[in-house]
């Protein structure tokens, strides 16, 4: 092809290899997830053929997770293409659309790699666009964005999606000022990215935002972007759901989370999420009168304190449900769910056990409400419990310790 191939071999970061980079635009890879996308291939490869080889050379890798004839469909449609077709069909999809595209980067040989969607959303014309400004500002890192001047997002399918997209895009932007500065659209899967840019190994991709992986976990040193509009889909539907929303809130707190000062901010957010359930409970209890007496003062003890025990439960599962989703994801496979369940309720009511006298204290002494008196308890003993949780439910056990030996006996 060009004389750009020559470098393809070449180390990475070696610099040799990057100046000849710059002195030559060089080919460009074109990945391509596919789940189920069939009916969009031809005219996808199409396009591609129309507006990419004559400016730019480049190859397209199919990396497809589908469960209908795709993989035929694109070796078929391949031969009649100037340019290289590969298709990786991945008998597991680990990782959704980000896993896909990972392996595509991983495959790719080229230094430019453009991701781009397999429904003819995203147009192909802008392929060479997009390297040719990273070229330009020698970015490591170019983004088609739907929301800067001349871009638009007219194929979102309607005001829901728009609503969503938007608000995810606000969310993510807020959580990640720094690493996300001067990308105006992080939830796209429209870009260019330099091959030396990609860091696989740090990559833990979770569904669709693959882009906001690359940029918050690989870094990119310098970032550009282009406008573009987002088209409607040529055929099929959409393949993201409401389960897919829920990875992207996995994704979110994942990448939030990956330092432990910012694991302890996460726990303190969801123990204070916490306080909903536990307080609701206790106020179905004691004013509802769910549990006969509860509503009556705690002179005989009993009453109010069966109803925060009870209470206390709703907002331990409330926490450890949000903690084994959010927080401690990739940290749970030393256990099994039953033991981590049980160890946590351990350490959540052993914390019952120091709160009960202290809320009878606020009550009785200091007259203080059943209600503020336990938000402040619980205030007092969330960093115990943080500190708990960490040592006692989720570190690695060690080797060879006594729970080895006593589950021989
Ligand atoms: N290999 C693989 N595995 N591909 C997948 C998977 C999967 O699990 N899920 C989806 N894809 C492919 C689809 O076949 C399609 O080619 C592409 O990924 C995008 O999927 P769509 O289902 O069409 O996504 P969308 O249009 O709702 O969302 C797109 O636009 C969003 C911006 O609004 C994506 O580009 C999103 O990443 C983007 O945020
Ligand atoms: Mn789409």
């Amino acid at each position: 092809m060009t004389s750009h191939e020559h470098t393809v071999p070449g180390e990475l970061g070696d610099p040799a290899v990057q100046g000849a980079e710059v002195a030559e635009p060089g080919a460009v890879t074109i990945v391509v997830p596919t789940f189920n996308e069939s009916a969009n291939i031809r005219q996808l490869l199409h396009r591609i053929t129309e507006s990419v080889p004559a400016r730019l050379p480049c190859e397209v890798v199919f990396v497809d997770d589908s469960t209908d004839d795709t993989p035929e469909v694109i070796r078929e449609a391949a031969q009649d293409c100037p340019f290289p077709v590969a298709v990786l069909h991945r008998e597991e999809p680990v990782g959704g659309l980000g896993g896909a595209v990972v392996e595509g980067l991983k495959a790719a040989a080229s230094e430019w790699i453009v991701v781009m969607d397999g429904d003819c959303q995203h147009p192909p014309s802008l392929v060479p666009e997009l390297v040719a400004t990273g070229e330009r500002a020698n970015a490591a890192l170019v983004v088609a964005s739907r929301y800067i001047k001349g871009g638009s997002r007219a194929g979102l399918a309607d005001s829901y999606r728009v609503a969503v997209s938007r608000g995810a895009t606000w969310l993510t932007k807020a959580l990640f000022p720094r690493r996300l500065r001067g990308i105006s659209d992080p939830m796209s899967g429209f870009f260019a990215i330099r091959r030396s840019a990609v860091t696989a190994e740090v990559l833990k991709p979770l569904g669709y935002k693959i882009l906001l992986e690359l940029a918050v976990r690989s870094r990119p040193r310098q970032v550009a972007e282009v406008p573009f509009v987002f088209q409607d889909r040529f055929a099929g539907e959409s393949k993201s759901s409401a389960q897919e929303g829920f990875r992207f809130l996995r994704h979110l707190a994942g990448l939030r989370t990956a330092s432990p000062v910012a694991r302890m901010v996460g726990f303190g957010l969801i123990g204070a999420s916490g306080f909903v359930p536990n307080l609701a409970a206790l106020w179905a209890l004691t004013v509802l009168g769910l549990l006969p007496h509860a509503q009556m003062s705690s002179h005989g003890g009993t009453p109010l304190v069966l109803a925060e025990i009870l209470a206390n439960q709703f907002g331990v599962a409330w926490n450890f449900l949000l903690i084994e989703q959010l927080l401690f994801r990739d940290r749970r496979a030393h256990r099994r769910w039953w033991d981590r369940l049980g160890r946590f309720a351990l350490l959540a009511n052993a914390d019952l056990v120091l709160r009960i006298p202290l809320i009878a204290l606020l009550v009785d002494r200091f007259g203080m409400g059943a209600l503020p008196a336990t938000a402040l308890a619980l205030v007092l003993t969330f960093v115990l419990r943080f500190v708990g949780t960490e040592a006692l439910v989720y570190l690695p056990r060690r080797r060879g310790n006594r729970t080895t030996a006593r589950r021989a006996v």
